[in-house]
């Protein structure tokens, strides 16, 4: 038995995956670009043997149910079906970060146990199938193959569905401040979420036509190290995406109360010179945007208003790494 451990960061999409175009393989409708992050990752070791009688995932230290273990299980017989691997496995994995908080733990997690299980399983795969393979657990661990900004090129099969470093070493002294306004597991999942999204919102066309426009724009803006238009782009193409669960049918919205307020907090920030944006996923928590010099201003703020306790600043994290 071999085992093989395997880090992945988690990402926050600026121009956000929201919608698939095939379930089965999970090919988006459109292309998204993200920033991986340094402070949240997952740890994943993956070990076959033949005298387990079943799959074994252990999270956290807490043995999951089979219902629970459902998805890793999947995710196990694609491996064992690329790589001829026949033995059952065992999964042990540690989140560092919020799980099921918008903070895309899953992103993280199906990267690292793609990295882990397929080596653990006698392959060796360049990051390019890697990005394939974790695409198959979740969409957004496509991106958390590589570090720095990356952009997950939609395609239009299992092949051209791939992410590619758009910019893996970052010379630009910027952060991410996540601010953790409820930790417990959202309502709605992204994948119901952005399934409802796609075939019941009457401004899902339209959409499209704004991550199409938001990617073109973004790129020379982070090239450029324009803040300002970076920001601008991303905070309006979270909001949009969030339009998106308020037009689908039924309603549903992952915002709380905190949540209206803590963007209300960055508008005036804004307003009084500190230059800072927010984005955020499938949950309430936000995460906002700025440049180095303006974290202490950003960050006393939000520590007044939430806790400090609430606050966890991140910088660009790397790709997968093994351990
Ligand atoms: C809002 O990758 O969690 O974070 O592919 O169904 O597993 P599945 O969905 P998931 O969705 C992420 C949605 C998002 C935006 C993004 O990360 O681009």
């Amino acid at each position: 038995m071999t085992a093989v451990t395997a880090r992945a960061h988690t990402n926050i999409a600026l121009v956000k995956y929201w919608g698939k175009a095939d379930t089965d393989l999970i090919i988006p409708q459109t292309s998204s670009l993200s920033l991986t992050l340094d402070q949240f990752y997952t740890d994943t070791t993956v070990a076959f043997d033949a005298d387990f009688t079943a799959d074994t995932v252990i999270l956290n230290d807490h043995r999951l149910s089979r219902d629970a273990s459902q998805k890793v299980r999947q995710f196990l017989d694609l491996v064992r079906q690329m790589s001829g691997e026949t033995r059952f496995a065992t999964v042990t994995s540690t989140n560092h970060v919020p799980t099921a908080a918008g903070l895309a733990s899953s992103a993280s997690a199906f990267a690292a146990l793609a990295g882990a299980a397929s080596r653990a399983a006698g392959m060796e795969l360049s990051r390019a199938d890697l990005s394939r393979l974790a695409r198959r657990g979740s969409g957004s661990a496509t991106r958390s193959i590589f570090g720095g900004f990356v952009e997950w090129q939609a395609g239009h099969d299992d092949h051209t569905s791939v992410a590619v470093p758009f910019q893996e070493q970052v010379d630009w002294p910027i952060a991410m401040v996540a601010l953790l306004l409820d930790p417990h597991e959202k309502k709605v999942s992204s994948r119901q979420g952005m399934q409802s999204s796609v075939t019941t919102s009457p401004y899902y066309p339209a959409w499209k036509q704004v991550v199409a426009a938001d990617l073109a724009a973004i790129k020379p803006a982070i090239l450029a190290h324009d803040f300002t238009t970076t920001g601008e782009i991303l905070e309006a193409n979270a909001m949009r995406m969030h339009a998106l669960t308020l037009s689908a049918n039924p309603p549903y919205s992952y915002f709380n109360g905190d949540t209206l307020t803590a963007m209300q907090t960055v508008r005036d920030l804004r307003a009084a010179g500190v230059a800072c944006y927010y984005t955020l996923d499938a949950g309430p928590n936000l995460k906002v945007f700025c440049q180095t010099p303006d974290l202490p201003a950003v960050t006393t703020q939000l520590a007044a208003q939430f806790g400090a306790d609430r606050l966890v600043v991140a910088h660009p994290g790397p790709g997968i790494e093994f351990l």
